[in-house]
């Protein structure tokens, strides 16, 4: 796949992720309050791209920023972080991102000009570690995966949802490099369909064997044996539970019931490990994405408001293994190594 995002001649282009599949179009901003739109109303997504979006967003506003005085200056760029920030919630890649970045505004506050080329350059750098940290979990993670595996994967955690290459597609992809044979089950994912829209988009445009089912489908194939594992990303992991998309926390239930290795990629920066599940916000978005199918046809009378929480909680007692790009750990041994 071609990169989700990149910084070219000062702007951000992105890959508009809500026209996939049916057309793969392009968004150049050069305005940070446009990324975070972008972040917030989805045309990126994905804990690590939204990730690097972030990063990008206030290298952004240095741009803009620099050439005013030193303290009203690092006023702009507070306020600049803060409505980065506020786009969502759960995925601790955004914050983790954001926190990264302003470490050299809070080093170098004297010199906004200087300044504003290192945020860049380690916006630029960090999209290229996001690439090297997901190659590396791929590697790892394809030490799990056997030749006539069929892997179970809930939304999309490819490179739609990174730079590019993936985490939970990492593995399949580089089991695939090694020559084994792979195929892919996609859930459909509702409410906004990542399975179904672009997890079976990257598939096919990378001629990986994939097939999508409904949400609903997982807990019977994995009964008729029919998914050999599961593999997952992440938007945050605490030191008691992962968080991922709506619908995880069934699949790693189902997943348990028929003895399938459910399997979380993670990169580092997605752990917040000195949390816990207390600590988290759960996002939740419009009761339209569930009412109406990607917002247009409409499948509930009128007056029903629905609940529509975008991620949920798959407690450590349901994952087998987390892989990330240091190596496969369980929960315990993830926590002896990170916290
Ligand atoms: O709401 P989204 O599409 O941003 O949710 C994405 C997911 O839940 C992914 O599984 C997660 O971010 C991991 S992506 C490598």
């Amino acid at each position: 796949m071609i990169p989700s995002i990149e910084w070219t001649s000062n702007k951000v282009k992105m890959i508009d992720q809500t026209q996939l599949p049916h057309k793969l179009q392009f968004l150049e901003f050069d305005d940070f309050r446009d990324v975070a739109k972008a972040i917030k109303v989805m045309n990126i997504r994905g804990a690590p791209v939204i990730g690097v979006a972030a990063a990008m967003g206030v290298a952004l506003a240095t741009i803009e920023y620099k050439n005013l005085p030193k303290e009203k200056f690092l006023t702009k760029m507070e306020e600049a972080a803060n409505i980065i920030r506020s786009t969502r919630p759960t995925a601790s890649n955004l914050f983790w991102a954001v926190d990264r970045v302003w470490k050299i505004i809070s080093t170098y506050p004297d010199d906004p000009k200087n300044l504003s080329e290192l945020v860049v350059e380690e916006a630029k750098i960090m999209a290229q570690e996001d690439i090297n940290v997901n190659k590396n979990i791929g590697k790892n993670g394809a030490t799990l995966l056997k030749d006539g595996d069929v892997v179970l994967t809930h939304c999309n955690a490819g490179s739609l949802a990174t730079v590019q290459y993936g985490t939970a597609l990492a593995p399949v992809r580089a089991a695939i490099e090694e020559g084994k044979k792979i195929r892919v089950i996609a859930d459909e994912t509702r409410p906004r369909l990542q399975g179904a829209r672009l997890t079976a988009y990257e598939l096919q445009y990378d001629n990986i064997p994939v097939n999508v089912i409904s949400d609903t489908s997982s807990g019977l194939l994995m009964s008729l044996g029919k998914i050999n594992k599961v593999i997952v990303g992440t938007d945050r992991v605490t030191s008691d539970a992962v968080f991922n998309k709506i619908g995880t926390y069934l699949v790693a239930l189902a997943a348990k019931d028929n003895n399938i290795p459910f399997y979380v990629a993670a990169p580092s920066s997605t752990l917040s490990l000195n949390e816990t599940v207390k600590d988290v916000t759960i996002e939740q978005r419009d009761s339209s994405e569930v009412s109406n199918i990607l917002g247009k046809v409409q499948i509930i009378p009128n007056g029903v408001e629905c609940i529509n929480y975008a991620f949920d909680i798959t407690p450590f007692r349901l994952v087998s293994a987390i892989i990330t790009e240091d190596g496969i750990f369980s929960p315990k041994e993830l926590l002896a190594k990170y916290k």
